[in-house]
């Protein structure tokens, strides 16, 4: 039967760039869904940026460009990550979108018709010099229970209570430094405790992984809260209907965006039908791929919403672990936060997407890269064992028959072991235990090559007569690699793609896997995937390190401790100079870097800045600029990087460097 199934991941924020975490998912997903299309279903792969939140005002301010401007040119960059690594995505739209508002207001309209949303006086800090209500991670002040110093305002780093920002002693706020008020205000309500029993069923169903819904169990026993859904003006996000200065909270139109982004790509194709996948009832699939942190918002708050307005609930949700590198967290200044678009400068996308796919387990396990272990499998199990079997038999059918197969299959035993393996390895890959569906496939690539080993193809072809069987062996082992190809064609599209126009056929497909090809003709080999080495890695570790200065500072996300923003005193350091670009020239092993010889009134210095793709060296010279006179030398690999210039933009032919005022001197400090 043919199924029809909209998949999505979750949304990345726009405050940051693609990273080797995020791609997980996307490459989870989108083996998954490679899966489904390939085993003939209709399978649509929707996914979007997530754009709402106090932190992308903040950001856009900070940057000098509307919010919109800088929401498209990280859409366009996230986009861009995302195709570098083969995902298909079927629409990728934005959560500040036309279709996300009507559809936000649609179903805040239908909550409150059916009783799910009231409202209730909020305390909550609030920056007097902005005028701004703070979110926790916006607020630092000493733990109301051990009275540790600089502690957010949820939750105490120190001794792990949790509490309201309102209960910090010595509170300030991160955005002014000023001390924050505590005001009154009204917040929209959902009224979450309604679906408890709802949920309880829904949780135990299958929808989500046995472990999940343990965890979710346990909220669910602790009693669910009302779920605050408002948020107060100024806000960047879709204003809540009947209100002039109330805003949907960013995870209640985040959400949403998965039917937006699917709207969108309905309207524009004509032939998909909204209401078939969204309807309550609706006898289409529904999968969420998501990591585990982001497991409450997924696994209650949306089905509670989707089931309170009327729409489908999720017919299962993914989750996933997360990714450490090299046995621990990500992190920037140790090298491991691993941008998409950096490992793209070094290394080929196909490694990462076969490597994820020996660890992608159906589990929320975290998945460790270590660079080693990514090496050898690529190596000795990719290129050593799968395609080493087109390799050593390809060479003998071109030179010696003319690129023409055998027109039978020399052992029909051991082909049918390799058809036959297809049921168990759909249900791996249908299980989200890619893992598995690696470690079938690797086996039979050890059989093939086995079978190579034993009739010695090398030998027979110097012997008087033996010639026919030089070509029968050979194309059983094409047949048996071709199979191989189909299977892994969900985790490897490129080099499925390289097979078929390798063996002179179409693009591969589940169903033929028992057709053999017999007698036809084949193209002269081509290397179809190489070997990396292990320095491509040590590269990519290095140059992670060496980002050149990020062109926007990094916001903090919603949900997002990596990012945090830094406290008023730490800014304070900060030393701002003017200066005069004395020299400036290209580093030629480096895509982005410049090198500047700067002029500060009482000598040079050298600064390596990342402004390549924006810049040409010979329009700089004499041009002033800010710099951060006090930051510690850092060695780099084309040299050491004695301060830091100021620019902003999002990135490529966009980065503009911030000008002093004219009549700045070189040396003057930068208030
Ligand atoms: N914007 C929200 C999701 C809204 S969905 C309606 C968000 N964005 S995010 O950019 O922070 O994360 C996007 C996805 O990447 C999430 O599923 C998150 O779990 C995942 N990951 C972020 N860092 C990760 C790792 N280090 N490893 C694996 N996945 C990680 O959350
Ligand atoms: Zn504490």
């Amino acid at each position: 039967m043919k199924r029809r199934i909209l998949v999505t991941s979750a949304l990345p924020y726009i405050n940051g760039s693609i990273h080797l975490g995020n791609m997980l998912e996307h490459i989870q997903t989108d083996i998954w869904v490679r899966f489904q299309k390939l085993r003939g279903h209709e399978c649509l792969y929707v996914c979007a940026d997530d754009t709402h939140g106090t932190g992308t005002m903040l950001h856009a301010e900070q940057a000098g460009v509307p919010p919109e401007a800088l929401i498209e040119a990280m859409r366009q960059e996230h986009m861009r990550d995302f195709a570098g690594f083969g995902i298909e995505h079927d629409n990728y739209h934005s959560t500040h979108s036309e279709e996300n508002r009507a559809l936000s207001e649609l179903i805040f309209e239908r909550l409150r018709e059916q009783g799910g949303i009231f409202t209730r006086d909020v305390a909550q800090l609030s920056d007097p010099e902005r005028g701004l209500f703070l979110a926790d991670r916006f607020v630092k002040g000493d733990c109301p229970r051990c009275g540790a110093a600089d502690q957010y305002g949820d939750n105490c780093d120190a001794c792990g209570a949790t509490y309201d920002a309102t209960e910090l002693g010595r509170p300030r706020s991160l955005v002014s430094g000023a001390e924050p008020l505590v005001r009154q205000s009204e917040h929209y309500f959902f009224d979450l405790p309604q679906f408890s029993d709802m949920l309880k069923a829904w949780t135990r169903s299958g929808a989500v992984q046995p472990e999940v819904a343990n965890k979710l169990a346990e909220w669910l026993d602790e009693g669910l809260k009302p779920w605050d859904i408002s948020r107060d003006a100024p806000y960047f996000g879709f204003l809540i209907p009947g209100t002039k200065d109330k805003y949907f909270y960013v995870w209640m139109d985040a959400p949403v965006g998965y039917m937006a982004s699917f709207k969108n790509l309905a309207d524009a194709r004509g032939d998909l039908d909204f209401d078939a996948f969204w309807k309550a009832g609706a006898d289409t699939e529904l999968h969420h791929f998501i990591g585990k942190d982001i497991v409450n918002f997924h696994a209650l708050f949306w089905p509670a919403v989707l089931e309170a307005s009327g729409f489908r609930k999720p017919t299962r949700i993914h989750t996933h672990g997360f990714v450490t590198v090299e046995g621990a967290k990500m992190s920037k200044s140790r090298g491991t936060l691993i941008k998409a678009s950096t490992y793209l400068e070094h290394l080929n996308p196909e490694y990462l997407r076969y490597y994820f796919a020996t660890k992608l387990n159906g589990t929320v396990d975290d998945y460790d890269i270590n660079f080693e272990d990514f090496v050898q499998r690529v190596n000795a199990d990719l290129v050593g064992k799968v395609v080493n079997i087109a390799s050593r038999c390809a060479g003998f059918i071109t030179r010696n028959f003319d690129g023409e197969l055998s027109p039978e299959l020399a052992n029909e035993a051991l082909w049918r072991r390799f058809v036959e393996a297809s049921e168990s390895i759909a249900e791996r890959y249908e299980a989200g235990q890619v893992s598995r569906a690696v470690r079938e496939i690797t086996a039979l690539a050890d059989l093939a090559n086995q079978y190579i080993a034993e009739r010695e193809p090398w030998k027979l072809v110097k012997q008087e007569g033996a010639l026919a069987e030089v070509q029968a062996v050979c194309s059983l082992g094409l047949n048996l690699f071709r199979i191989l190809a189909i299977y892994l064609t969900p985790i490897l599209p490129a080099l499925s793609q390289a097979v078929s126009t390798f063996l002179n056929v179409g693009p591969l497909r589940w169903s033929d896997i028992d057709q053999p090809l017999l007698g036809g003709r084949i193209n002269a080999y081509k290397a179809l995937l190489t070997r990396m080495e292990k320095k491509q890695a040590d590269r990519l570790v290095e140059a992670s390190k060496e980002q050149p200065e990020a062109p926007l500072a990094d916001a903090a996300g919603e949900n997002d401790g990596e990012q945090a923003l830094i406290a008023i005193e730490d800014f304070a350091k900060v030393r701002l100079k003017v200066a005069r670009i004395a020299s400036a020239e290209a580093v030629p092993a480096a895509d982005k870097l410049l090198r500047l010889q700067l002029d500060l009134g009482d000598g040079h210095r050298q600064v390596m800045a990342g402004i390549k793709s924006a810049y040409d060296p010979a329009s700089l010279i004499d041009r002033l600029v800010v710099v951060v006179a006090n930051l510690a030398p850092r060695k780099m690999r084309f040299g050491t990087s004695e301060g830091m210039i100021l620019a902003a933009g999002p990135g490529g032919e966009d980065i503009f460097l911030l000008s002093p005022d004219a009549g700045a001197t070189p040396g003057m400090d930068v208030k």
